[in-house]
């Protein structure tokens, strides 16, 4: 298996004020690698290092690798222009991420058209097919953001995420803004999207549950470091870390038996 991104003591500071640490770690294909830590340990700065979304204001050292592409030398429009369709990002509210006063349909076109220069209607004819998989009627697509419920618009921005057909997926918390139904509809979308489709995935997440559903590995963050990383089973059954251990400590026990403690119905 070859590696999608791959950092190598990956470090980012805004005005002088470091949020990663010198952090080292692969992504290799077809895996969903899940990132945990509390807030401000630098999770949301690493998807935006691998996307190219870090502010001006931001300094990035060390070396980050796209199937094989050195982006460390590269200025973010650069950095965007390579990865290109490969990687593309789920927010952790799409409704909000979209403009109010324009179809969400005309807004994937025009997203899609910035990468690629198909046609409309072939963009549209993608898009409608995909919006069977994420279980909405291709009607959706000529609706108004504030047209869909919170649980709607999250699988719309997984639409828009898909349409291009990512090698990588980066989802920074994409369930938090979401109540517990919808919150287990988007995950099990995301699963049978990865079931179906051949791209690997970084998933943001404050919950544990969530990571243990999701992930093969999971990588914990503390104040911009990562101070464990691991296989789903590692992590669980022998976590190496205090922190790792509190944090497994912490998670919600809601359905015992069923696989999904920390996932609440
Ligand atoms: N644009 C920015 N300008 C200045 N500092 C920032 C900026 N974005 C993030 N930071 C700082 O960088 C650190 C890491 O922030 P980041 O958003 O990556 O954390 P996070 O783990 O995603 O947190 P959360 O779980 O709350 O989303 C924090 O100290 C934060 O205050
Ligand atoms: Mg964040």
């Amino acid at each position: 298996m070859s590696n999608i991104v791959e950092a190598e003591n990956l470090s980012v500071s805004y005005a002088g004020k470091a949020a990663l640490h010198s952090v080292s770690f692969a992504v290799v294909e077809g895996e969903t690698l899940a990132v945990v830590g509390e807030s401000g340990s630098g999770k949301s700065t690493l998807l935006r290092a691998i996307m190219g979304l870090l502010p001006r204001s931001a300094f990035r050292e060390g070396m980050l690798r796209m199937e094989g592409c050195d982006l460390a030398a590269l200025s973010p429009r650069e950095h965007r222009a390579v990865c290109g369709r490969g990687v593309t990002m789920v927010f952790q509210d799409s409704g909000a991420s979209f403009c109010p006063v324009r179809t969400v349909g005309a807004q994937i076109v025009e997203a899609v058209q910035s990468h690629e220069a198909d046609a409309k209607k072939s963009i549209m004819e993608r898009a409608s097919s995909l919006m069977g998989e994420i279980g909405l009627d291709p009607s959706v697509l000529s609706a108004y953001p504030f047209e869909l419920s919170g649980g709607m618009a999250q699988r719309v921005g997984i639409l828009a995420a898909m349409v291009l057909a990512p090698r990588l997926l980066l989802a920074d918390e994409p369930t938090a803004s979401l109540d517990c139904h919808a919150q287990e509809q988007v995950l099990d979308l995301l699963l049978r999207l990865k079931a179906s489709h051949p791209f690997s995935m970084i998933l943001v997440t404050h919950d544990m549950g969530v990571a243990r559903h999701m992930a093969d590995r999971i990588l914990v963050m503390r104040a911009g470091k990562i101070v464990e990383i691991g296989t789903r089973e590692e992590i669980f059954a022998a976590p190496k870390c205090a922190y790792t251990k509190a944090l497994l400590a912490a998670m919600p026990m809601i359905r015992k038996g069923t696989g999904k403690d920390g996932i609440c119905d």
